[in-house]
């Protein structure tokens, strides 16, 4: 199949830190698995880490190491276009279009922004509450099928999806009326599903589905298994890091909080041991049952300790990779510009067609 017959695929994810192990098994090795099959888009959403404050080089540095590690871990930039969001400013633009036509009341619904929100008070960053309309904007201006990602993205996508139907419905001539959306129907050979969601000629935008793991789309914090791992996690034994050292990797999830039982059975009122039996499940492919029954008679130990191998074994060699492509910086550039320049042609068609619909002038 030629890339341009094949359905678009996109992900990303924040500069906001190191990645973890739940960033590589809820999204990244699910990118680099279905990348021979999709056109995809990997980019790393530098704008969308402004939304925290931190020293300009250290965000350097987590940019690049974010760039390096999605190529460490497998997605090659010949198949792949891999790119820095602020390097395509057409994701800011379609932003500022997006956000004016989009609700408060179902910006605040979104629960990332009720969390994040929390810990600001009354001087809540206005950044965190219209992230989701850059996030939607990011994804509209592909025309993407799929977004694979975690489970806490679902919410975000869906929200992509609401703001491409509104703005299908508000600017594209042929839904202005029931006849002429009927003809458009008929011509697009669909006339049976719902009319919002088949793509008709004028449309703007092409509607996005989330694509979440069966196994692994969220996986738990190793101190406290009913929290999600998250990169920002302010207690370093918390998360596994895809750049950790061996000796990092074993001490964090040998000190894994499990629960005061003994026995391996991955049921859900054992969160850390099923978390751990998690993590198996993603590395090796086998069943849950499968794993259970292998560790019949065994101690929380022999979990722990393999699971600590398998991370081992997984990491180093995405960790070495990582150094030395942050050490070839040269390398870096041209990818980071390669991809720039293609994304940058593909995201630009669309921002003019919004333009062009929505009266700006060229
Ligand atoms: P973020 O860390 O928020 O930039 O997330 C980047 C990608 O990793 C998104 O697709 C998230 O859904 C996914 N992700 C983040 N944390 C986890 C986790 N603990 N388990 C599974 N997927 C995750
Ligand atoms: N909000 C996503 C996260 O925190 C990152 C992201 C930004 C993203 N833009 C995207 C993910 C577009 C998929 C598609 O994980």
């Amino acid at each position: 199949m030629t890339s341009s017959q094949k359905q678009i695929m996109l992900s990303a994810l924040t500069p906001s830190n190191r990645i973890t192990i739940g960033n590589y098994i809820g999204a990244i090795k699910n990118w680099e698995k279905m990348s021979r099959d999709y056109d995809c888009l990997f980019f790393v959403v530098d704008l969308h880490a402004l939304t925290e404050r931190r020293d300009p080089t250290h965000q350097q540095e987590l940019s690049r190491r974010a760039l390096a590690s999605y190529i460490a871990c497998g997605l090659d930039p010949q198949n792949v276009t891999i790119f820095f969001q602020s390097h395509v400013p057409a994701h800011a633009e379609l932003s500022w279009i997006l956000t004016c036509h989009s609700y408060m009341g179902e910006l605040s619904r979104m629960t990332q922004f009720k969390d994040k929100s929390q810990k600001h008070g009354e001087s809540i960053p206005a950044g965190l509450f219209s992230y989701p309309v850059l996030m939607a904007a990011d994804i509209l201006l592909y025309q993407t099928d799929l977004v694979p990602v975690g489970i806490d993205q679902k919410q975000h996508i869906e929200l992509a999806r609401d703001l491409a139907i509104r703005m299908n419905g508000l600017y594209n001539p042929n839904r202005a009326s029931k006849s002429k959306l009927d003809a458009a129907l008929k011509q697009a050979g669909d006339t049976k599903s719902d009319p919002q969601t088949v793509k008709i000629a004028g449309d703007l935008f092409k509607l996005p589905d989330a694509w979440i793991p069966e196994v692994g789309a969220k996986i738990m914090s190793l101190q406290d298994p009913t929290k999600k791992m998250s990169k920002s996690d302010p207690d370093p034994k918390a998360a596994v890091y895809i750049d950790d050292s061996d000796k990092e990797i074993e001490k964090k999830v040998k000190s894994a909080v499990t629960d005061s039982g003994s026995e391996i059975r991955g049921t859900a009122d054992q969160p850390g041991v099923l978390n751990l039996l998690t993590i198996q499940q993603s590395l090796t492919g086998k069943s849950l049952d499968e794993l259970v029954q292998s560790y019949a008679g065994k101690m929380y130990g022999h979990l722990k300790a393999e699971t600590a191998d398998m991370l081992v074994e997984k990491i180093r060699p995405i960790r070495e990779e990582t150094e030395r492509l942050v050490r070839d910086g040269i390398y870096l550039q041209q990818v980071m510009q390669q991809g720039a320049e293609k994304a940058r042609a593909r995201a630009d068609a669309t921002l003019n067609q919004v333009k062009d619909a929505l009266g700006l002038i060229r």
